[in-house]
């Protein structure tokens, strides 16, 4: 067992504890993010969800009640995450918002287009996690990253997504290796869902894939297996928040469960 692995064990949550933590989720209003605010709310954390759409927020504030506080707010601002984690203090924090990326080749990306999620997802993910390592968050906390299988097969058709969901992945373990070597008792851990038609996001990729195969979705599923649904992130989420023996700080997500990664 490694330090940080060590680390990691001793500090976790356990899921008695859970139900008496705040969660906070960006991109909480659709797709992953509301699947993993919905799962948290259900374990007992008061979840405070963030993203843009302020309808979206309300319908989900409706479902899940006084458990849930909606926030419209732009997630990769700066201010937004300072902001946030000072009034909240979570003790699970998810950075799951992440931007759509265009489905085209490369050269038919700009740089403006190609460097989207660089400027969304990496930007959102290297605010709150520098915000969450100075404030610092309370020992036992975890800040879980969405990155992406993306992250190690690459994603030909998404301009710099799969660039940026590996730095993601990069700057969750730094992070980590920061919270070890301050003492903070913070864990790190970055979450590498394998590519789904269940969200907005997935769908709009896995028919751009099928198109370039010259396939039908339903035949393009058939050749990439069982497809994860966004209520198995939700739970996911759940399990690396609290519970035993989550202590790496990387796990690919598929239909079959999370696999730790080295
Ligand atoms: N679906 C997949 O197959 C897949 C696979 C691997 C990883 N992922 C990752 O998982 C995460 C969730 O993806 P998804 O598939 O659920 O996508 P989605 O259905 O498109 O949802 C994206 C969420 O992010 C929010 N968002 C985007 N930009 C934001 C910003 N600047 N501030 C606040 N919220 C913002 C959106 O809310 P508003 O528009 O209301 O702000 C929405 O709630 C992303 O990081 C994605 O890269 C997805």
């Amino acid at each position: 067992m490694t330090t940080q692995q060590a680390m990691t064990t001793q500090q976790a949550m356990t899921t008695q504890q859970l139900p008496t933590a705040t969660a906070l989720v960006t991109g909480a209003s659709r797709g992953f993010g509301r699947a993993i605010a919905t799962a948290l709310a259900k374990a007992g954390p008061q979840v405070v969800g963030v993203a843009r759409d302020r309808n979206r927020l309300q319908e989900l504030h409706e479902e899940l009640g006084a458990g849930f506080t909606p926030v419209v707010a732009d997630a990769a601002d700066p201010v937004v995450a300072g902001q946030l984690i000072d009034q909240w203090r979570p003790q699970v924090l998810v950075l799951n918002a992440g931007a759509s990326p265009l489905a085209r080749p490369l050269q038919r990306h700009t740089w403006q287009t190609f460097s989207r999620n660089w400027e969304v997802d990496v930007q959102q993910a290297f605010n709150w996690t520098r915000e969450a390592l100075l404030l610092p968050l309370d020992p036992g906390s975890v800040v879980i990253a969405l990155s992406s299988g993306a992250a190690v097969n690459g994603s030909p058709l998404s301009g710099g997504y799969a660039g940026a969901k590996a730095a993601i992945r990069f700057l969750t373990r730094y992070a980590a290796e920061e919270s070890e070597r301050d003492g903070l008792g913070v864990r790190f851990i970055s979450l590498l869902p394998k590519l789904t038609p269940a969200t907005g996001l997935g769908s709009a990729a896995v028919a751009a894939y099928a198109a370039r195969d010259g396939e039908d979705v339903a035949a393009y599923l058939e050749k990439t297996g069982p497809a994860l649904t966004a209520e198995q992130v939700g739970r996911a989420a759940v399990e690396l928040a609290a519970g035993p023996g989550n202590d790496r700080d990387a796990y690919l997500l598929t239909a079959a469960g999370l696999t730790a990664l080295a």
